[in-house]
């Protein structure tokens, strides 16, 4: 096979057989395929698409480039997936309740993209907690835990790391076919019994738009269920932060308040339920929907998703007293300061994308590939839409270690909340489901 053949045909709008795609997948991991060529596939691909069956076959392909984990009958195996969005720490909670549940969470998470967190960044901001096992670490974890959140190993889809970086210069980035290969080569990798994934949708998601997060919800299910991954996705409300707090270690300590029962905030304990109770239903664990988002609150209510999510931490070289003592232990910011809007009203809508720019600025998120993180700086105490506020009640709190970066964030938290006397239509927190 020629690889300048394979890409003709894509150009020109045919089909590739699957053992064309492995070819090129076997090829672009060992380094035989140029990144010229890779590029040239990408824009091909991103053009002209790739039927369903492609798309499955590439995409077990790019699983098959590295490890995939023999768990050796350990009990279901599940995971959820978020297409990323701001004040988003579903996962933190989310992974220990399940395992409350009976599951068993191999959560391989990312960093920060683009305007919004990641995962790992949030776990690298609890000292000591080792986001980078080896495999046979993160399986043990797993194991006697019941859940461990980490990143990607080298032995993860290696084909997927190189493609994505290449798409990620070369403007293919938005090709559904690359991204539901690129996301699942990776979540399939972990050899998962069923997945759920959190679709985001709204001015502070990728897909702003209904019609293009139900497209991407399609994709994905299709291709992962025909893989034999039993798959779910919700597509959920990203026109304001999940939660109230935005930022590395904000968002952890907003999950231990959240896991001590201290302080719920109420669209984010609404996603963690309900994207938990169709992992439990997919795995027969519970009859249907209602009886799972019970059996997920009651995780939360009874202590033990809290007691999980210590264990977890400790097992992976964490503080062992982390739930109590978090407040002393994460990175705090030196600048603590209230914002007050200039008007008083009801706050009516939200700029999202702005207030996930503003944490990047603020030193929150990367602007290069090798920035370091200010862990500390970030939002809190944030008012969601249909909140008062006035001269006594703000519209959150920064946290920052510069006054001429917390000034920038103060004026952009301004300007990205809408004030005013308008009736307020509040958006379906779920939004759709894609079965
Ligand atoms: N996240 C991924 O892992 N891959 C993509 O292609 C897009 C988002």
């Amino acid at each position: 096979m020629l690889a300048q053949e394979l890409i003709r045909k894509k150009r020109d709008g045919l089909s590739l057989t699957s053992s064309e795609l492995d070819w090129f997948v076997k090829r672009l991991t060992s380094g035989y395929i140029s990144e010229g060529q890779a590029a040239a596939f990408a824009m091909a691909t991103y053009f002209n698409g790739m039927s369903l069956e492609e798309r499955v076959a590439f995409t077990m392909s790019m699983r098959d480039s590295g490890e995939v984990i023999d768990w050796q009958s350990t009990g279901p195996i599940i995971d959820k997936h978020s297409t990323g969005g701001i004040g988003d720490n579903v996962s933190l909670l989310l992974a220990p309740a399940l395992a409350a549940c009976g599951g068993y969470v191999p959560m391989v998470s990312g960093r920060g993209l683009g305007h919004t967190g990641g995962t790992l960044d949030k776990f690298d901001s609890i000292p000591g907690y080792n986001t980078q096992p080896d495999l046979d670490t993160f399986k043990r974890a797993v194991k006697s835990t019941g859940c461990a959140i980490v990143g990607q190993t080298p032995k993860v889809a290696p084909a997927d790391k190189i493609l994505y970086s290449i798409r990620d210069v070369t403007a293919t980035v938005e090709s559904i076919d690359l991204i539901t290969a690129s996301i699942l080569s990776k979540k399939l990798s972990a050899n998962l019994d069923a997945l759920v994934l959190d679709i985001k949708c709204g001015n502070g998601a990728f897909m702003t738009s209904h019609r293009d997060a139900k497209t991407l919800a399609e994709s994905l299910v299709s291709v992962s269920n025909l893989l034999g991954c039993k798959t779910i996705a919700l597509l959920t409300d990203m026109n304001e932060p999940l939660a109230s707090s935005v930022g590395n270690s904000l968002e952890v300590m907003n999950a231990v308040e959240f896991l001590s029962g201290k302080k719920r905030d109420q669209r984010l304990f609404n996603v963690v339920c309900s994207l938990g109770a169709e992992l439990l239903v997919l795995m027969d664990l519970v009859e249907n929907r209602s009886s799972g988002f019970a059996k997920i609150k009651n995780s939360f209510d009874s202590g033990s998703s809290a007691e999980i999510f210590s264990k977890m931490i400790a097992v992976l070289g964490g503080p062992s007293n982390f739930l109590d003592k978090a407040s002393s232990i994460l990175p705090r910011a030196t600048i603590v300061e209230d914002v007050y809007a200039p008007q008083s009203g009801t706050v009516s809508a939200v700029d999202t994308r702005s207030l996930g720019i503003s944490v990047v600025e603020l030193g929150g998120g990367r602007r290069t590939v090798k920035d370091k993180i200010d862990y500390s700086v970030g939002f809190d105490n944030l008012l969601s839409i249909g909140d008062k506020a006035d001269k006594n009640i703000p519209i959150g709190r920064i946290h920052a270690n510069d006054w001429e970066k917390f000034e920038e964030a103060k004026s952009r938290m301004i300007r990205a909340y809408k004030i005013d006397d308008q009736k307020i239509k509040k958006c379906d927190l779920i939004i759709d489901y894609v079965k």
